[in-house]
């Protein structure tokens, strides 16, 4: 007998992820803290990898507060050895690893023509280069655990548009959306999913301590105008997208980008005007 296209056999279970295991690089601090606390929420034991360990650990504790598993891992994740002995020690003590996200990274502005080649190299090795060893050892324990797996990259806007400023970190973001779509057809076979989301401006605690306007009044009021839903991301709007691609429910989402941004590359010039409602290049 054919199927029966008629019957819905989702349930609300499939947003779960209990007795899954995660690792969250740089979920020390800001939106890879609010991933791993997402992921523990939603029921995964999480793995925290961060050069910052004292802020590791107190992430730790917030996910044994939720009553799951947690262990922490200080490494720097530009280090290959230590990020493939970190994951390996996350599969001796956490017993597998169905969920990675490549959350680590970030850059200060800086114009090419200022640009040292240690600073360019920096950038590189942090938002692009340690995307190779952590995917390949991640990967490579879920294929060993044989139950599939989810690989959430954590890129940004400036991967699609131009960022002056940004150029170097711009272009790893970009890199790291086309990583995606091709690691997605050569996991595929084994199960594994991989996409990436690609927040706009999410202020985080570091950010308002190096760029304060951002979380000033003023700054709030020229985020109301150029981002569509009125108001900068926060870290609970990234780690909800993060759970939704590393449950079930997302079973066949794979090498695709979802743009957690309030809707600013679809607005792409246009920005809210009080006596037009929008105009472009305003
Ligand atoms: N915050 C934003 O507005 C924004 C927007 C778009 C994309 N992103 C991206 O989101 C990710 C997280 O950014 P954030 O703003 O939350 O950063 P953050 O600086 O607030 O936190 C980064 C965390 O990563 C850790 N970390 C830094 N370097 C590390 C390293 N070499 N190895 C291991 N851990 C390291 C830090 O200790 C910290 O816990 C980055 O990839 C960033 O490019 C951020």
């Amino acid at each position: 007998m054919g199927e029966d296209l008629s019957a819905s056999r989702l349930k609300r279970d499939a947003i779960l992820l209990t007795a899954k295991v995660a690792l969250v690089t740089g979920g020390g601090g800001g939106i890879g803290r609010g991933i791993a606390l997402g992921l523990a929420e939603f029921g995964a034991d999480v793995a925290i990898l961060d050069i910052d360990g004292a802020a590791a650990e107190i992430v730790a504790g917030l996910v044994r507060e939720k009553g799951r598993r947690a262990l922490v891992i200080a490494a720097d994740v530009s280090d290959r050895d230590a990020v493939r002995a970190g994951v390996a020690l996350c599969v001796e003590t956490l017993g597998r690893l169905d969920i990675l996200v490549n959350n680590a990274g970030g850059t200060r502005p800086i114009k090419l023509l200022d640009m040292t080649d240690r600073q360019a190299d920096r950038q590189i090795d942090l938002n692009l280069k340690n995307l190779v060893a952590t995917t390949q050892a991640g990967a490579s324990a879920m294929v060993a655990g044989g139950a599939g797996g989810a690989i959430i990259n954590v890129a940004s806007i400036e991967g699609f548009r131009a960022a002056p400023g940004y150029s170097v970190y711009a272009a790893c973001k970009a890199g790291m959306i086309n990583f995606t779509r091709t690691i997605a057809l050569e996991l595929s076979e084994h199960g594994i999913r991989i996409n990436t989301i690609a927040p706009d401006l999410v202020p985080t605690e570091h950010m308002a301590r190096f760029a304060p306007g951002i979380v000033s009044d003023a700054g709030k009021a020229a985020q109301a105008k150029y981002i569509p839903l009125g108001r900068a991301g926060n870290l609970d709007d990234c780690a909800g997208v993060a759970v939704f691609l590393a449950s079930d429910m997302a079973a066949y989402v794979t090498g695709t980008t979802i743009n957690v941004d309030g809707g600013t590359w679809a607005s792409s010039g246009w920005t809210r005007d009080d006596a037009q409602g929008w105009k472009l290049f305003g």
